[in-house]
C-alpha cells in the first residue's frame, strides 16, 4: 500500500477548522483508493509566536524539508503585526524550500457563483503559473535618508535567467500536458493553428518594464519552438485584467512573474466564485511542495463553524494529485462540483446553508 507522510500547519484563525475538513476528505478518499496518509502536525502561527516569540525556528525548516508535501491552513493573526507571519512562515518556506512555482487553477464550478454576466463553467477554466521565488518579492532594495524629508525607498524586481527559464519550462510542460489530445480552443483569434492543443499566455509589461520583461519575453520566445503543440500568446498585465472580466474563455495557461501573479490570481479567484473555493500550490517539482487555500485566516469567523472549507478541500485535491494520486485528486474535485451543484446555497461564509463540518461531511459522502 502506498503511504505518504505529510506535514500539516493548520495555522491561525479559521485555518485549523478548514484544515480539519481537508484532512477528513483526504482520509475518506485514501480509504476508498487504498493508500495511507500519515499527518505530522506543526503548530507554527500567531499563537505560538505570541507565546514563545518564535515564528519558525531554523530546525523546523530542515524538518519540513524532509516531507514531499506540506499542507498549510492559513497564517495571519489580529494581534501580530502584518508581515511577521506572512514573511516569517509563508514566504520563508516558499523561498527556502525553493517552491519556485505558485500554481493557481481557476475553475468556475457553477454559473451563479460567477459575478460576470453570461459566463459559466465553460468560460472560466484556466490555470495561472506564477513565479514564486523572485521578482519584487525577493526583498532587494533599501532606503536612503530614512525618516527624513529626503527619504528614498527602492524596491527592485529580481529576475534571473535561471529562475525565469525554470518557471517557463514548468508552464510549457503543463500547457502541453494539460490539454494533450484535446483540440486547441482557439478562442482568442480565428487562428486555430494545426497541431496546437493548448495556449500559453505570457503576462507581462514589456512596454514599460523593459528590462525585466524583455528577459521574460526573450526566454519565452526561445523556449517556444521546443513545444510544437503549444500556441504562444503575450498580453500586458493590465490588459489581462480587462480580459479576465470580459473574455475569460480566452485563456488556457498563463505564466507570469511573482507580483503580477499575486494580483491577477486574486481577480481570478473572484471570477471562479471567490476565496471560498480558490486553492493553490507552492511547487518545487524536485523537493517539498506546499498546498494552501487562497483565503486568509478570517479570524472573525474563528470557531463559528461558518467558514467555507471547499478551498481547503480543493488544496488537498491538488496535493494528492501532486503526490501521484491523480485519481483521488480528481475524485475530490468531482465531489466538490457535485455538492456545489446540488447542496451548497452560496460559497460565502455563513451563507452555505450548512456549517463548515457539514460541508466537509457532504464532500466525503459524495466521493
Ligand atoms: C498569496 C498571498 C501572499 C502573497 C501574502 C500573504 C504574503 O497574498 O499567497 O497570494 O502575497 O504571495
Ligand atoms: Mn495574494
Amino acid at each position: 500500500m502506498n503511504s505518504y507522510d505529510i506535514a500539516v500547519i493548520g495555522g491561525d484563525g479559521t485555518g485549523p477548522e478548514v484544515t480539519k475538513e481537508a484532512l477528513k476528505v483526504s482520509e475518506a478518499i485514501a480509504a476508498k483508493s487504498g493508500f495511507k496518509l500519515n499527518w505530522h502536525h506543526f503548530d507554527f502561527g500567531g499563537d505560538r509566536y505570541l507565546r514563545t516569540g518564535e515564528v519558525l525556528p531554523d530546525s523546523a525548516v530542515d524538518e519540513l524539508r524532509k516531507f514531499k508535501a506540506i499542507y498549510l491552513g492559513a497564517v495571519g493573526h489580529p494581534q501580530v503585526k502584518p508581515g511577521i507571519l506572512e514573511k516569517g512562515i509563508l514566504l520563508r518556506l516558499r523561498f527556502e524550500l525553493e517552491q519556485y512555482i505558485n500554481l493557481r487553477p481557476v475553475k468556475l464550478f457553477r454559473s451563479q457563483d460567477c459575478p460576470l454576466k453570461d459566463k459559466g463553467p465553460e468560460h472560466v477554466d484556466f490555470i495561472v503559473v506564477r513565479e514564486n521565488n523572485e521578482g519584487l518579492y525577493a526583498g532587494a532594495g533599501g532606503y536612503l535618508f530614512k525618516g527624513t524629508p529626503n527619504e528614498v525607498a527602492i524596491q527592485e524586481s529580481v529576475n534571473t535567467r535561471r529562475g525565469v527559464d525554470r518557471c517557463l519550462k514548468y508552464a510549457f510542460e503543463l500547457a502541453k500536458k494539460q490539454r494533450a489530445g484535446k483540440p486547441w480552443k482557439g478562442l482568442k483569434s480565428e487562428d486555430t493553428s494545426a497541431g496546437k492543443t493548448a495556449q500559453l499566455t505570457l503576462c507581462g509589461k514589456t512596454n514599460v518594464l523593459t528590462y525585466a520583461f524583455d528577459l521574460w519575453f526573450r526566454a519565452f520566445q526561445e523556449m517556444s519552438p521546443k513545444y510544437s503543440t503549444v500556441k504562444t500568446e503575450y498580453a500586458h498585465v493590465d490588459a489581462i485584467c480587462m480580459w479576465f472580466v470580459k473574455n475569460p474563455e480566452w485563456f488556457d495557461v498563463i505564466v507570469t512573474d511573482n507580483m503580477f501573479g499575486d494580483i491577477i490570481t486574486d481577480l481570478a479567484a473572484m471570477i471562479q466564485g471567490g476565496l471560498g473555493v480558490a486553492a493553490g500550490g507552492n511547487i518545487n517539482p524536485e523537493g517539498t511542495s506546499m498546498f494552501e487555500p487562497m483565503g486568509g485566516s478570517a479570524p472573525k469567523y474563528t470557531g463559528q463553524n461558518v467558514i467555507n472549507p471547499l478551498a481547503a478541500i480543493n488544496a488537498a485535491a491538488m496535493m494528492l494529485d501532486f503526490l501521484g494520486e491523480a485519481k483521488a485528486g480528481a475524485a475530490i474535485e468531482n465531489a466538490v462540483i457535485k455538492i456545489i451543484n446540488t447542496k451548497v446555497q452560496s460559497l460565502a461564509a455563513g451563507k452555505m446553508g450548512f456549517g463548515t463540518r457539514e460541508v466537509g461531511d457532504l464532500v466525503a459522502a459524495a466521493l
